[in-house]
């Protein structure tokens, strides 16, 4: 489900509308970070009514922008909306605040899961494509463990979002080409809570299994050893397993991918300490991951 959502967002038209001017995407990206920076359950109804105007919008300019000059007039108008919505952030937030506690259709929910894809996508290339390597990678080592196919479903997916927090993360510190340093290290390991927070505020309570997800999401650089439950430590094993591996195998702006050795030499190092022994064994010696290393 969360995939489809995904892969939607590059289909429909909105991220090549948004990529074409830099002062509205930025904008969008910023609108985005105060709702989510908000988070309460107003957040999936705001989310779903800025992705409504989104799509229509799209359509307007698939079908009718084609001179240069429709060009100039169309983002003329979809700056000054985005700025509208900026300036009356506040407003809104009060007005929906009312709407607390209300149950909202599945639709809305991924609709809004919709919009924070994007949004993260725009802000950070590399980090969405980073959720879904990692998620690729969870889904092979859950499968590689014959784990029930519903826990398979809870890992990949909470993989998918794993980083949806960075939504927050200023770009300057996603993108350093430096060590941080202390002070931005704390704002940086902030985005696990913070994006289980934003999830919190748009999974319904309904949905099956939402605790397990959001608690996979919000403690993903936790250490897992000093958990009790056999299985929960194994999932959270993976998740972080398969994080690591992703970002070890991709190139940064302050480090460069690493080759395999050095990788497969990492888990053996910190087996046992930082990661889980199963899953290295998974990785070093059976080669689940193989496949797998990341495209960029
Ligand atoms: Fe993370
Ligand atoms: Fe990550």
């Amino acid at each position: 489900m969360l995939e489809k959502i995904a892969n939607e967002s590059k289909r429909n038209g909105i991220e090549s509308m948004l990529s074409a001017n830099s002062g509205a995407k930025n904008k969008l990206v910023h609108l985005l970070e105060c709702i989510v920076s908000n988070v309460g359950p107003y957040t999936e109804f705001m989310l779903s009514e800025i992705k409504g105007y989104l799509a229509h919008t799209s359509n307007i300019y698939q079908t009718f922008v084609k001179t240069e000059k429709d060009k100039v007039l169309f983002y003329e108008e979809l700056n000054l909306f985005l700025d509208e919505r900026i300036k009356n952030f506040k407003r809104f937030e009060q007005g929906f605040r009312k709407n607390n506690g209300q149950s909202r259709p599945i639709g809305q929910t991924l609709d809004a899961l919709y919009l924070l894809n994007i949004g993260i996508d725009l802000k950070d290339k590399y980090t969405y494509g980073h959720m879904e390597h990692v998620a690729e990678c969870a889904n092979k080592l859950g499968e590689y463990f014959n784990l029930p196919h519903e826990k398979i479903i809870i890992l990949t997916s909470a993989a998918r979002e794993h980083d949806i927090g960075k939504i927050l993360t200023p770009n300057y510190i996603l993108n350093k080409p430096g060590k941080l340093d202390e002070e931005e290290l704390k704002i940086m390991n902030r985005h696990a809570e913070d994006g289980k927070k934003i999830l919190a505020s748009i999974i319904p309570l309904s949905i099956k299994n939402r605790d397990e997800f959001l608690d996979l999401v919000g403690s993903h650089h936790v250490n897992c050893f000093f958990l009790k439950d056999e299985e929960k430590n194994l999932l959270k094993g993976i998740l972080s397993a398969a994080d690591a591996f992703s970002a070890m195998s991709s190139d940064r702006p302050y480090r460069k991918k690493d080759r395999s050795e050095i990788i497969m030499g990492e888990f053996k190092k910190y087996s046992g300490s930082q990661f889980h022994p199963d899953v290295v064994e998974a990785i070093t010696k059976k080669g689940v991951l193989d496949m797998h290393v990341s495209r960029n």
